[in-house]
Parts: C-alpha cells; sequence; structure tokens
C-alpha cells in the first residue's frame, strides 16, 4: 500500500476530507457535512491518501486560546478519522506526527482537542486539560440561597444581531479565564447561535440597574409530550457568560422563572469551579455529572511554557519525556517570577520527571503536581519541589472549553 501524508490540494480533495468525517462520525445530513467542510481550509489538513482517494483525515483550527488567561495560539484538532479498512496500520500515528511538526512550523506551541476517546490522544502525548460539566435540574429546586436580589432584569434580544451585544460580553468573560477559545464568527454560528433541526435559539440578555449588558444565556425549548399534564418542556441552555455576581444570580432567577419548564439542561458551559455550585439551598440539586473531555498537548515546551502567566515565583528543574516530537524530551530549567518565564536546557539534576501529558495537565491547570505524583504521573525527587509546583502551576480559574468544534 502506498500511502501519501499531504495536505488537500483543492476543492475536490477537501471533498474526498469531507466524505471521511461524515463516514467516521455518521453525518449523515449533507448539509451538516457541507457546513463542517467550510469551516476548514485545505491547508489546515493533514490526510492520508491511497491513489487520489483521501482515507484518513486529520485538521487543525488556528485558534487562540485562554492560558490562565494569556492568548495562546494553539492548534484546534478536528475531523480526525480512518476509513475502516484502513484501520490500526498507523495512518492516524502518521497524520498525526505530521500535525504536531506542522503546528510546529507555524508556531503552535500547543495543541486542543476534543477526544470521542482518551485512549487514541493518552499514547500521543495528550494530558487531560478540562472536564465536560453538566447540570441537569428541575428549575424548581434550584432555589437560591438567601442574598441580595438581582438589581437588574432579563429580556429576550432578536436572534437577527444578537451577536453584537453578547459578543463583548463572552469577550471579557473569557479574558482572565482558562482554556475558552477567542471565538471566531464560525464558532458562534456553528455552536450556541445555529438554528439546528428548525429550532431556533432564544438569547436573554442581563441588563443591570443602569441598563448595561452584563451577562447573557442563549436557549432552546421544546415541549416533550403535548398530550401530558404539565411542566412538561425542556429547556437546553447552550451559551452562557456573566460578568458579576448580580448577573449571574439574575440569569439564574430567570431560568427559574420558567414554570413549564420540567427539565434545565445545562452541558459543557461551567467549569470545576462555578459560583453556582456555592450559591444553592440544595446544591446536589444540579445533579452534577463530569467526563473528560478536552485534552492538550505540548508542541514545544521551550516555546509553550513561557506565554502562561504563573501562580507563583520559583525555579523547577523538569525532565521531560517525548516518544513523538524529540525536540521536547530533556532536562529544562524552568524560571518564573509569574509573569515572565524563561525555559532552558540544563545538565542539573531534576526535581520531577514526567512524560510531556503530564506536564500538559499541569500547564492547564487541570491537576497539580500533588494530584500527578500521587496518581503516578511524574516522579518528584522532594516534596517541597510538589510544594512549590502546586503553586506555581495553580491557575486563577478552572480550565473548562464551552464549544465543540
Ligand atoms: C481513532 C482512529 C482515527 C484511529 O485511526 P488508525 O489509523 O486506525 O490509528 P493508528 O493505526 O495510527 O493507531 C494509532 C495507535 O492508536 C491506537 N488506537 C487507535 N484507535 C484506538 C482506539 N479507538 N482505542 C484505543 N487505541 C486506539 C492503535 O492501537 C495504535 O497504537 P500503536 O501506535 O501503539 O500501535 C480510527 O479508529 C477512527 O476513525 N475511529 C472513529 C473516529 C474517531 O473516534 N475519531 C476520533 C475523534 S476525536
Amino acid at each position: 500500500m502506498d500511502i501519501e501524508i499531504r495536505p488537500c490540494r483543492d476543492d475536490a480533495e477537501m471533498k474526498g476530507y469531507g466524505d471521511v468525517v461524515s463516514y467516521v462520525f455518521a453525518i449523515n445530513d449533507v448539509d451538516e457535512i457541507r457546513r463542517e467542510v467550510k469551516m476548514v481550509r485545505p491547508e489546515w489538513t493533514m490526510c492520508a491518501f491511497d491513489g487520489a482517494d483521501v482515507v484518513s483525515s486529520f485538521a487543525t483550527f488556528p485558534f487562540n486560546v485562554r492560558l490562565n488567561g494569556a492568548v495562546v495560539s494553539m492548534g484546534g484538532v478536528t475531523g480526525v478519522g480512518t476509513m475502516p479498512g484502513y484501520r490500526r496500520r498507523g495512518l492516524l500515528r502518521k497524520t498525526m506526527t505530521a500535525g504536531l511538526e506542522a503546528m510546529e512550523e507555524r508556531g503552535q506551541a500547543y495543541a486542543i482537542l476534543w477526544a470521542s476517546m482518551g485512549a487514541i490522544y493518552q499514547r500521543f502525548g495528550y494530558g487531560l486539560a478540562a472536564p465536560h460539566i453538566s447540570y441537569t435540574f428541575d428549575p424548581k429546586d434550584v432555589e437560591l440561597l438567601p442574598g441580595p436580589a438581582p438589581l437588574g432584569r432579563c429580556s429576550l434580544v432578536p436572534l437577527d444581531g444578537a451577536l453584537n451585544t453578547i459578543r463583548p460580553i463572552y469577550d471579557a468573560y473569557a479574558g482572565p479565564r482558562n482554556l475558552l477559545i477567542d471565538r471566531p464568527e464560525f464558532l458562534w454560528n456553528q455552536g450556541p447561535l445555529r438554528v439546528r433541526d428548525k429550532t431556533r435559539p432564544y438569547v436573554a440578555v442581563y441588563w443591570n440597574d443602569t441598563g448595561e449588558p452584563r451577562g447573557y444565556v442563549v436557549y432552546t425549548t421544546r415541549e416533550e409530550d403535548e398530550f401530558s399534564l404539565g411542566p412538561n418542556q425542556l429547556l437546553e441552555v447552550k451559551d452562557l457568560a456573566w460578568l458579576d455576581l448580580d448577573a449571574y444570580r439574575g440569569l439564574w432567577e430567570y431560568l427559574r422563572s420558567h414554570d413549564l419548564v420540567r427539565e434545565v439542561k445545562l452541558r459543557g458551559l461551567v467549569a470545576e469551579d462555578d459560583p453556582m455550585q456555592g450559591m444553592l439551598l440544595e446544591p446536589r440539586m444540579l445533579n452534577k455529572h463530569t467526563i473528560d473531555a478536552i485534552w492538550m498537548r505540548i508542541v514545544n515546551v521551550e516555546r509553550g511554557l513561557p506565554q502562561r502567566p504563573y501562580g507563583d515565583a520559583g525555579e523547577l528543574r523538569i525532565d521531560v519525556v517525548d516518544d513523538l516530537l524529540p525536540w521536547n524530551s530533556g532536562r529544562w530549567l524552568f524560571e518564573t517570577d509569574g509573569k515572565n518565564t524563561k525555559v532552558t536546557r540544563t545538565d542539573q539534576e531534576p526535581d520531577f520527571s514526567m512524560p510531556v501529558a503530564t506536564l500538559a495537565t499541569m500547564v492547564a491547570g487541570h491537576r497539580s503536581a500533588s494530584f500527578c505524583e500521587r496518581a503516578g504521573r511524574l516522579e518528584a525527587a522532594r516534596p517541597e519541589a510538589l510544594r512549590l509546583a502546586d503553586r506555581i502551576f495553580a491557575t486563577t480559574y478552572a480550565p473548562f472549553t464551552p464549544n465543540e468544534f
């Protein structure tokens, strides 16, 4: 089998890319697949060709992602699939390696992705970077603790033009946070604002007491069974952002005021440190469910680590093991004052030895060095170094990525 690994060159080859993606993800709606392919440029792909046929697909969105508040260029890996008949012959290994090398050339020091299965990516040096958290609740059960009532009010804005109002709120919300994408237009239009299956999303904006927009919620509603006795509506939250506590209370009370709603679903839109978990009389009624979701890979340790701010100043010597990208392997001296960070080669004895995947989990702020040590994901020479690393890698906000891509 003579297989060529390279990006697609033209529309015909992009059709081949789309055919693989639609097949492996069982996307049967032809409009949907056309939309998916339209978002990807040929030069962002890295495919395996058998003759003229694309048999394995891989692509990378050029995203800017917040890493503990800093804007970092990352490759958003998407459309990964190999046609049955070509599987388990190392094609993903080849497209992944070439794809990561292309990211290195483009100066993207990190890759992130949504994994269908963690096992596929852990072997390529990806570490878990953020969970996906869902709430499923009856609005009657999630009463706020006694406290100040919201001073403003929520109102619906027309879908057409809603982006002008809510985009600045999202941008301000995402700014200091961790692992949120600076959303390009297509992530809005393909994501929360998309009319799907003839169901329009509603956009409610929270205006504070001086009339400033300080938060929003995008959601859909539907009736579950028109003949059942109510309440029988389902409300699915598609997007949510708030700029202060007053706005978050206001949005929550707004959701709670839907008397005919039996169930609210809020999926993937909050982080582990969502304040709502500390704002309710009965927190368990959120029915919180957590799964692993976003995986991150460090493409270049030397260039990548200095790009985020750190939680404390200090020096660490880290021995990194990376089987796929040899330029990452070896001993590094990491020096930071919190704001400015330098990563240089060193011969000194390491404080830690770890696979590059563990380092990604720590850089994302998803897990501490102590957690990784207890899980056997790193070796530490001294307990004091572990405590220092815990403080250094801590992030202001827990990581989450409220976007599918
Ligand atoms: C996942 C998928 C792309 C793998 O493609 P492939 O070309 O068969 O992968 P490779 O042959 O290069 O395998 C790479 C390695 O991953 C392993 N692997 C592949 N798929 C795996 C899976 N589903 N679970 C566990 N390990 C897996 C292989 O055993 C191989 O290990 P090795 O390098 O140690 O031998 C393919 O199975 C597929 O299209 N699956 C359905 C779509 C999907 O889940 N895509 C991922 C979306 S996030």
